[in-house]
């Protein structure tokens, strides 16, 4: 495993964000101290050819505007709260409404758009990124102070993201990445001839503002636990196709029963990405409203999303005594011919 830290630019406040370059013979990796972004990440493909497989900017300024949400730390509360409402030991919360009359992802001065505290280093061949910062009382209306540290593992071919929350008094915490992935390398193709395989129980249908409103088993518009092309979902004409832009936008409840959570494949290059989480929902987003539509595909891997609106018996509590945590892990592999 090799380590290079560079300097990436300043923030418009001044801060210096680093630039950490983790490689070894699987995967070569760069993260930024700056909302914990994966800016590029290259796997090779079936010849052994390293190309980029994640949607990244080339400057900080883009990061620091970026509508999209690339490859971030998101959160406090990751997706959609509606009407920006968070009732807490039965007081309301007000957070900020910045996607319509909801809170979607926390706020615009959240966790994805400032400098994280950083530390790299190689511990016994594995690479390990260390992130923290600190989010007060009432940041975005969120209650409790919060000191976040979220632990970037690198370890042969995979990735795995540690997410902990500490809170000095009683708060809810929704963390996951936003990581836009497109195996066909360096964003050759649109994600439409990759394939995708969501092991789940059923889906979250949403309304027109992507609020998921009940969970759904039977009306599908993708496969459950086998492959599918994208290309077939992102053209159908199912009601919740459309509804979220053309393609997926959807919470999938995860079944918990086979050794990944969600597969995606590209059987031109060779490429596979098997992702397994500890949460109980794949938040699946194919990019239906990026400038080139469907140019990568975000495994948000999360608690349900809106949790009081549309599952309030699932609801927990984080504090001085529970912490937050959650464990993703995304491995990267050549998977076999046809
Ligand atoms: C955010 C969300 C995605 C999707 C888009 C739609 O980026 O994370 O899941 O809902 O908004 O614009």
């Amino acid at each position: 495993m090799k380590l290079n830290v560079l300097k990436f630019g300043q923030t418009s406040f001044g801060e210096d964000v680093f630039l950490y370059n983790f490689s070894n013979k699987y995967i070569d990796i760069e993260i930024l101290s700056y909302g914990g972004v994966i800016k590029s990440l290259k796997v090779p493909d079936r010849n052994g050819n390293f190309e980029n497989v994640v949607l990244g900017y080339n400057s900080l300024k883009e990061y620091e505007n970026d509508p999209y949400h690339y490859a971030c730390i998101t959160g406090r509360i990751a997706g959609r709260t509606k009407d920006a409402l968070l009732k807490i030991d039965g007081i309301e919360y007000q957070l900020s409404k910045n996607n319509g009359k909801n809170n979607l992802h926390g706020g615009d001065k959240t966790l994805h758009n400032r400098n994280w505290q950083s530390k790299a280093e190689i511990v016994e061949g594995e690479g390990v990124l260390t992130l923290e910062t600190f989010s007060p009382h009432l940041e975005e209306g969120f209650p409790g102070n919060v000191n976040f540290k979220v632990i970037y593992r690198i370890n042969k071919n995979k990735v795995t993201i540690e997410y902990n929350g500490f809170s000095d008094r009683n708060t809810y915490l929704n963390l996951t990445n936003h990581a836009y992935f497109n195996l066909s390398g360096d964003f050759k193709e649109t994600i439409a001839s990759q394939d995708v395989k969501i092991n789940a129980i059923g889906y979250g249908r949403v309304d027109e503002e992507t609020l998921p409103i009940s969970i759904e088993k039977e009306d599908l518009f993708i496969k459950m636990s086998k492959y599918s092309n994208l290309n077939e979902v992102l053209e159908s004409k199912h009601q919740q196709v459309k509804i979220v832009g053309g393609g997926i936008d959807h919470p999938f409840i995860l079944s918990k029963d086979s050794e990944y959570d969600v597969e995606l494949k590209d059987e031109k290059s060779g490429r596979g990405l098997f992702v397994k989480s500890d949460q109980p929902v794949a938040v699946i987003y194919t990019g239906n409203f990026l400038e080139h539509t469907h140019n990568g595909i975000c495994f948000e891997m999360q608690d349900y999303p809106d949790i009081q609106n549309f599952m309030p018996s699932k609801l927990k509590i984080y504090n001085k005594i529970e912490k937050y945590q959650q464990n993703t892990e995304f491995l990267f592999d050549i998977i076999c011919k046809n």
